[in-house]
C-alpha cells in the first residue's frame, strides 16, 4: 500500500508539474501572439495614442475693431481702412495722420510731399483708395465758433 501511494503521489507531482508548464506555455503564447499584433502596447495606453492636437482658439485680435474704432492705430472704420493701415503707418503713427484734417487737394498734396521728400512710395490705385479714406473720415473741421456777424441792420430800440 505505502509504495501504492508514492507511486500516486508521484504521478500527481508530474501531473502538477505538467499542467503548470501548460499553463505557462499558453499564457507565454498568448503573450507573444498578442505582442505580434499590438507591438506597442498601445492597448495598455489607452485606445488614443495619435498625438493630440489641441485646438486653441486664438482670438484675433490684431485688426480688432471697437466702437468703430480700428484699435491698433486709432483709425476710424470704413472703407479702405486697411490700405490706410497698411500704407500709412509704417514711418510714423496713425496719430499723425488723424490729427490732420484735410480736403482732398491737401491729402494729396501732403501724400506728394512725402513721396518726394519721404521715400514714400507710388501708392498705385491704392491712391484713390486712401484720399477717399481721408476726405471722408477726415475733413476739415467745421468752423467751431459762429462766424462773426456782418451786414446787419441794427434798429433803434424804442421804449
Ligand atoms: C515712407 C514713410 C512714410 C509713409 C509710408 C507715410 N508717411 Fe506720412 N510722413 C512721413 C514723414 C517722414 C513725415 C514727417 C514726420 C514728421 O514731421 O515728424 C510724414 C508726415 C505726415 C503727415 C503730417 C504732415 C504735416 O504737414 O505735418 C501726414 C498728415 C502724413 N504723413 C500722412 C500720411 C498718410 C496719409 C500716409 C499714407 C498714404 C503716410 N503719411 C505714409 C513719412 C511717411
Amino acid at each position: 500500500m505505502d509504495n501504492q501511494d508514492k507511486f500516486k503521489s508521484q504521478i500527481r507531482g508530474i501531473y502538477r508539474l505538467l499542467s503548470t508548464l501548460m499553463v505557462l506555455f499558453f499564457i507565454t503564447a498568448f503573450g507573444i501572439i498578442y505582442l505580434l499584433s499590438d507591438p506597442t502596447l498601445s492597448f495598455f495606453r489607452g485606445t488614443d495614442t495619435s498625438p493630440e492636437y489641441v485646438q486653441i482658439e486664438i482670438e484675433d485680435d490684431f485688426d480688432k475693431i471697437e466702437n468703430g474704432i480700428h484699435v491698433r492705430t486709432g483709425f476710424k472704420d470704413a472703407e479702405g481702412l486697411m490700405t490706410v493701415v497698411n500704407n500709412c503707418t509704417n514711418c510714423h503713427s496713425a496719430q499723425l495722420v488723424i490729427q490732420n484734417r484735410m480736403n482732398e487737394e491737401r491729402w494729396i498734396a501732403t501724400i506728394r510731399w512725402m513721396q518726394e521728400t519721404q521715400n514714400l512710395w507710388d501708392l498705385g490705385k491704392n491712391e484713390e483708395i486712401i484720399v477717399n479714406y481721408l476726405v471722408n473720415n477726415y475733413p476739415p473741421k467745421k468752423k467751431g465758433r459762429r462766424e462773426i456777424l456782418s451786414n446787419i441792420s441794427w434798429y433803434e430800440l424804442n421804449e
